[in-house]
Parts: C-alpha cells; sequence; structure tokens
C-alpha cells in the first residue's frame, strides 16, 4: 500500500517503518506524503491507541532529509520544503495518542527532527544523533531549531547544530535526548512493553495528558515561521549548492 513506509498492527499499537534502506532511510517527498496519510489515518481509527516509529535496517533510524532531492528543487523553494516537514512533525506531536521513537541507529538531520516530534525517545545503542545541515550549507528545517533547545536547553542545541557533527546514544542519554539506550536486539520488545503499558491507561487521560503538555511548550509561530525563512535564506546560497553536490560527490566541500 505504501512504498516507502511499512505498516503493522497489533491489539492496538501501529508499528511505522520507514523503509528505504538504501539510502538510510532518508526523508524524500514521498516519505513525507506516506507519513502524513499514515499519521492522519493513525488519528482517526478509534482501534489504535499507540505507535511506533522506526527505521528500516540495522543501520539508520532516518539519516536526513533526502540531499539528492535539494539540487532538483528550485532554490527559491526552501521555505516551501521547510514548511512540508514542519507541518507533518507537528502533526505527529499534536496526535493526542502516544508516538514512541525507537531509533535504531542514524537519526541525523530530517531523523532527529522527527524523532524529537515524537513523544519521547529510546534509542539502541549504536544511535547516532546530529543536525548536520550547516555542513551542508543550510540549517535545520523541519522544527529542529525549535525542538532541539526544548529538549536539550539552548547551549547544547546551539552547539551541536553549530558543531554538525553526531554525538552517541550514550550522551543523547546523558542530555535528555532519549529516556533510554537498549541493545539493538531489544530496543523493539522494549518499545512495545513501554506502548503496550501506556495504552493500557484510559484513553482520554493520555489525550488529555498530551494536549496539556503540548500547550506548555506552544510556539507554533513565530519561532516556526523564522526557521522556514532562515532555511530558505540558506537554501538560496552558493554554499547550500557547493555542500550538497560534495555530498554527493562523496568529497569535502569548498565553502568560500
Ligand atoms: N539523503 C540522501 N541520500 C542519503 C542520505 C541523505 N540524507 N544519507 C545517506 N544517503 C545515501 C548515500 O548517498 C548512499 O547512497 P548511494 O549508496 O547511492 O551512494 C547511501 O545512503 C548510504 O550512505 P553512505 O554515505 O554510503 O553510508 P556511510 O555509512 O558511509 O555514512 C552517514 C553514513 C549517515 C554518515 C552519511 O550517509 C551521511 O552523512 N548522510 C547525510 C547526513 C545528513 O547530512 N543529513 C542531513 C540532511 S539535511
Amino acid at each position: 500500500m505504501y512504498s516507502t513506509l511499512i505498516i503493522a498492527s497489533n491489539e492496538g499499537l501501529l508499528n511505522i517503518v520507514i523503509n528505504r534502506p538504501d539510502k538510510l532511510n532518508a526523508l524524500n517527498t514521498t516519505v513525507l506524503e506516506e507519513l502524513k496519510e499514515v499519521v492522519q489515518k493513525f488519528k482517526n481509527d478509534p482501534a489504535l491507541k499507540g505507535a511506533i516509529i522506526t527505521g528500516a535496517g540495522e543501520k539508520s533510524f532516518v539519516a536526513g532529509a533526502d540531499i539528492g532531492g535539494f539540487l532538483q528543487a528550485e532554490r527559491s523553494q526552501g521555505e516551501e520544503l521547510a514548511r512540508k516537514g514542519q507541518e507533518i512533525f507537528s502533526m505527529i506531536e499534536e496526535t493526542e495518542k502516544p508516538i514512541l521513537a525507537a531509533v535504531n541507529g542514524y537519526a541525523l538531520g530530517g531523523g532527529c527532527e522527527l524523532a524529537m516530534s515524537c513523544h519521547f525517545r529510546y534509542a539502541s545503542e549504536n544511535a547516532r544523533f546530529g543536525q548536520p545541515e550547516i555542513n551542508l550549507g543550510i540549517i535545520p528545517g523541519y522544527g529542529g531549531t525549535q525542538r532541539l533547545p526544548k529538549l536539550i536547553g539552548r547551549g547544547r542545541a546551539l552547539e551541536m547544530m553549530l558543531r554538525g557533527d553526531a554525538i552517541d546514544a550514550a550522551e543523547a542519554y546523558r542530555i535528555g535526548l532519549v529516556n533510554k539506550v537498549l541493545a539493538a536486539e531489544k530496543l523493539m520488545e522494549e518499545a512495545e512493553a513501554t506502548m503496550r503499558l501506556i495504552i493500557s491507561k484510559p484513553a482520554p487521560a493520555i489525550a488529555a495528558l498530551i494536549k496539556a503538555t503540548n500547550a506548555g511548550f506552544e510556539d507554533k509561530g513565530y519561532g516556526f515561521e523564522q526557521e522556514a525563512k532562515s532555511f530558505a535564506k540558506a537554501f538560496s546560497t552558493d554554499e547550500m549548492v557547493e555542500g550538497v553536490t560534495a555530498f554527493l560527490e562523496k568529497r569535502k566541500p569548498n565553502f568560500k
């Protein structure tokens, strides 16, 4: 039914697997559209009580937005690109049923942003988190500049986004980016056990709890608007073209 997702449900629990392992599950337009559709269905299906999002394969959760698509997009389309990702990730965050990210490897760029839009995160020992956009001459555009500081504090978030390198699962745990670190083979088992416990609680109370907690963090206006506009600005530069081309050509970028 979906070309980039594997979907399965069992006794009220929905499993969403992002399935482009040859591209480390990078988020292209199809993944974003399919994710939007599946989350919408999840929201509206009373038989479904909770969801887990993970990535196919053993190496990657999601290694970011699809960099190959950046050069195909018009350089004036940056804001639109950011808005599209922001919309689906905000939809995930605002879903009044619990959604857990089971991070089974790389969670970079849009992958880290996707994990942060879930209600909480478990990680496998080989997981790595980062916002490497700066190395491509751009910035996080799917809510990362807004959610990361709220999760780990402004100083740590700025350091991580400015350095552009990745942190390991133990460090992600230490700074509160993930709730638990597990051996890879235990990740889904533990994620499912926790979700089973949570979805056994009364659904109206779960919905009320998520809504109230989100309300304290609500700034879907100014901050997100600035992120999309700043992303658009970076997306229109020659540095973006050089950064993205260098990645695709598997070489170091030559920034002026
Ligand atoms: N977008 C598009 N393709 C991606 C991708 C992304 N974000 N991340 C990885 N891929 C592709 C690679 O181009 C490669 O494709 P190919 O086999 O057709 O050449 C494939 O996935 C495997 O990746 P590769 O780089 O060969 O694996 P690796 O183990 O050497 O390195 C990473 C893994 C995650 C360190 C590296 O792929 C990487 O840095 N990815 C980009 C991360 C990023 O900048 N994300 C933010 C984007 S805004």
